[in-house]
């Protein structure tokens, strides 16, 4: 990623986290230009990177091979359509992280020709220890596919999702999971207050248990298969406490109420869509 200028549209808490990221893998700060409404974004983005920030769009992505746009799904047209006729002239390849935005939105502001790859990252990216779920239509060539994976790498972890509608699937799981990991360990921290421990020491194991067993399936993943059910049945003897608890969850149908919450996360992914995702 050191070769091109990278512009960023929104410097807000992805921008950033995307901005780090690329710094620590290598990319200059002078190849960055970010283009940010917010006078204190600009100041700080100046201040911890050493990166050009200014209000004005257009001077931000005039020598951009490749443009981030991350800002609030609501002010995309806004900020992407006046720009039109500089996309049209210099043809960046376009990533958008704007949740829920369609590539047909994204590609009638940007204009015939300019490629345009979506992204949905999830908030472990402002950690560097992001899932994104990438998708990329079939006029989008494979180096301009690598480009997009790169740039995302610089937050963690990158999948491609086939078809767009799986990317409201992405959101439901990695985008809105880390949630769903914090409320069970807060119902954790709960429990074992209710049993009683002192809420800080439960909240502290529970926090420090949530990290460790992330990082120890991360590794599996990495060094083999990832098998969930493997690396769980590791933590589960015969007739032990941890067997106790899954066969109390399971049998109040766990797995029913999980398939319930992602299918109602997606149908409100779609919703909100249709809401900000048309042209
Ligand atoms: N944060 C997450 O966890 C997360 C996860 C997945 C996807 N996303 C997606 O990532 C995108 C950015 O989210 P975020 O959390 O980074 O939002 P954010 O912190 O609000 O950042 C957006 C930034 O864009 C700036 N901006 C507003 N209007 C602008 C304009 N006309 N030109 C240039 N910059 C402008 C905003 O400035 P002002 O403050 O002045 O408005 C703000 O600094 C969203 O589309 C979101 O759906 C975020």
């Amino acid at each position: 990623m050191s070769n091109g200028q990278l512009a960023f549209l929104g410097g807000g808490n992805m921008g950033r986290a995307l901005i780090g990221g690329l710094l620590r893998r290598g990319t200059r700060p002078e190849h960055i230009s970010v283009g940010e409404s917010f006078a204190a974004a600009r100041l700080s983005l100046a201040a911890d990177f050493g990166i050009q920030a200014t209000d004005n769009n257009a001077a931000a992505a005039e020598t951009a091979s490749v443009i981030v746009v991350a800002v609030k799904p609501q002010i995309a047209g806004e900020v992407l359509a006046p720009l039109k006729p500089l996309l049209q002239r210099t043809r960046p390849l376009v990533i958008s992280i704007a949740a829920g935005i369609r590539t047909m939105a994204l590609e009638g502001w940007c204009g015939a020709g300019v490629p345009v790859v979506r992204a949905m990252p999830n908030r472990p990216a402002l950690v560097g220890a992001g899932a994104t779920g990438l998708y990329a239509p079939a006029s989008v060539s494979n180096a301009q596919r690598s480009i997009a994976e790169k740039v995302m790498q610089a937050v963690g972890e990158v999948v491609w999702v086939s078809e767009e509608d799986h990317l409201d699937v992405v959101t439901a799981l990695s985008g809105s999971g880390p949630a769903y990991f914090f409320l069970l360990a807060e119902l954790l921290t709960q429990g074992a207050t209710d049993l009683g421990l002192e809420p800080t020491a439960a909240r502290r194991l529970a926090i420090a248990t949530l990290h460790g067993a992330g990082q120890l399936a991360y590794s599996g993943m990495q060094t083999g298969d990832g098998d969930l059910a493997k690396m769980r049945a590791e933590v589960t003897s015969k007739g032990g406490t941890t067997e106790a608890a899954v066969k109390s969850l399971e049998s109040a149908d766990l797995r029913a109420i999980v398939a319930r919450a992602l299918e109602a996360a997606t149908r409100r992914g779609r919703e909100l869509a249709e809401q900000f995702g048309a042209s």
